[in-house]
């Protein structure tokens, strides 16, 4: 995997890159749609690719592994084959999932035992078999087994696991080194930095993570609620640690301006559930502001959802008939909301992107931050 820098804002620590995989190129900032169980939820891979215009997806080791399993994902040939995107994928390692979504987990050295959120079956986690799994879906970057802290965290809890993650993390490399890609193509490593909102083990854990010189890095356990402005201090303090020359990826990451304040401490990589699932409630992210579709203000708006942003969806359908499929719970709602959702921020990153390259971005993210953030 090669990662290339193609311009450095001259007012912030903002990047424009290109980061390119054997399933295609990747040009940074970018945001990453996820799709945990294989599936960008009511997304067709179709629309992924031509009106969102994604470039690289995520998929989650916990729920691939639950359903279908790595028999069958396998037997497809990988993720890429089974479910028909042929542009890159990363997968998130459980770390997350596992102390989010799994019931009765109890966390030792040697790894997790946890029992599944979906029938309560037993299963055991260690960074040896997260990274075969991630090598068996086929993804082609794989991220570090780790323990993200919740927010609040004591120092002292806070310091055990960071500690656990470096020494998982040892492990994790080892066995990357040591096995094959699957399927013929580079898989590549990221690790995760940790160390909850202090500053001391941020520190420590991006100088470890940057010594394991792998081909990115990426931030972890932020965004679990704590103020945005530790947010930004902890991203700020690791980011002028790990290497330039690599891709830096802020994980579970964010509203559009938390997206706007972080690609200007200099990350590079994105990924949230907010503008699928919030799709779903009926919250629109535009070029305009928030909108809650459910509002009864929108009920005879026949104009379209975001005439600026572009794109079918985004324009084809009114917020007035929107407003109907989502108060109806029809699927159509869903979709439309996803897929326009979705396309915001991706023209949002690519727009980042132009203006760093046109050396502009400094003035345009606080302007767009505005506009952005603001609720209509
Ligand atoms: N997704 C959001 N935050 C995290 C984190 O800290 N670790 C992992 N593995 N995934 C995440």
């Amino acid at each position: 995997m090669k990662f290339q820098l193609t311009a450095t804002d001259p007012r912030s620590w903002a990047r424009a890159g290109t980061l390119q995989t054997d399933h295609g190129e990747i040009q940074t900032p970018i945001f990453m749609p996820v799709g945990t169980a294989g599936s960008v939820k009511a997304i067709h891979q179709r629309e992924l690719e031509h009106d969102i215009q994604a470039q690289i997806i995520l998929g989650n080791t916990y729920h691939l592994y639950l359903r279908p399993g790595t028999e069958i994902l396998e037997k497809a040939g990988g993720l890429h084959k089974f479910n028909g995107w042929n542009k890159p994928i990363l997968t998130d390692s459980g770390g997350y999932q596992v102390y989010s979504l799994a019931e009765n987990r109890k966390i030792v050295e040697e790894g997790v035992t946890f029992k599944s959120h979906i029938d309560g079956s037993k299963h055991h986690f260690t960074p040896e078999s997260v990274m075969d799994i991630q090598r068996t879906i086929g993804a082609d970057i794989i991220m570090a087994f780790d323990e993200c802290t919740p927010y609040p965290c004591e120092y002292r809890y806070a310091k055990s696991s960071m500690g656990l993650t470096h020494q998982w993390l040892k492990r994790c490399v080892e066995r990357i080194r040591t096995t094959e890609p699957k399927y013929g193509y580079e898989q590549v490593l990221f690790p995760i930095v940790q160390g909850s909102v202090f500053k001391d083990l941020r520190e420590e854990s991006a100088t470890f993570i940057a010594s394991q010189d792998q081909p990115g890095n990426a931030i972890g356990g932020l965004s679990v609620g704590e103020p945005h402005e530790d947010m930004y201090a902890m991203t700020s303090l690791v980011c002028s640690i790990l290497p330039k020359e690599k891709p830096r990826y802020l994980m579970g990451v964010g509203t559009p301006e938390n997206i706007l304040e972080c690609i200007a401490l200099g990350i590079d990589m994105f990924d949230c559930v907010l503008p699928t699932r919030n799709a779903r409630n009926g919250m629109l992210f535009t070029t305009e502001g928030i909108i809650n579709i459910r509002n009864e203000k929108w009920k005879s708006d026949f104009s379209p959802i975001d005439a600026a942003l572009g794109g079918y969806a985004s324009t084809f359908y009114s917020r007035a008939y929107l407003r109907h499929l989502v108060i109806n719970k029809e699927i159509l709602g869903a979709q439309i909301a996803s897929i326009h959702n979705l396309t915001f921020y991706l023209w949002l990153v690519k727009e980042a992107r132009q203006q760093i390259i046109a050396g502009t971005f400094a003035s345009w993210k606080e302007m767009m931050v505005k506009k952005v953030s603001r609720r209509l």
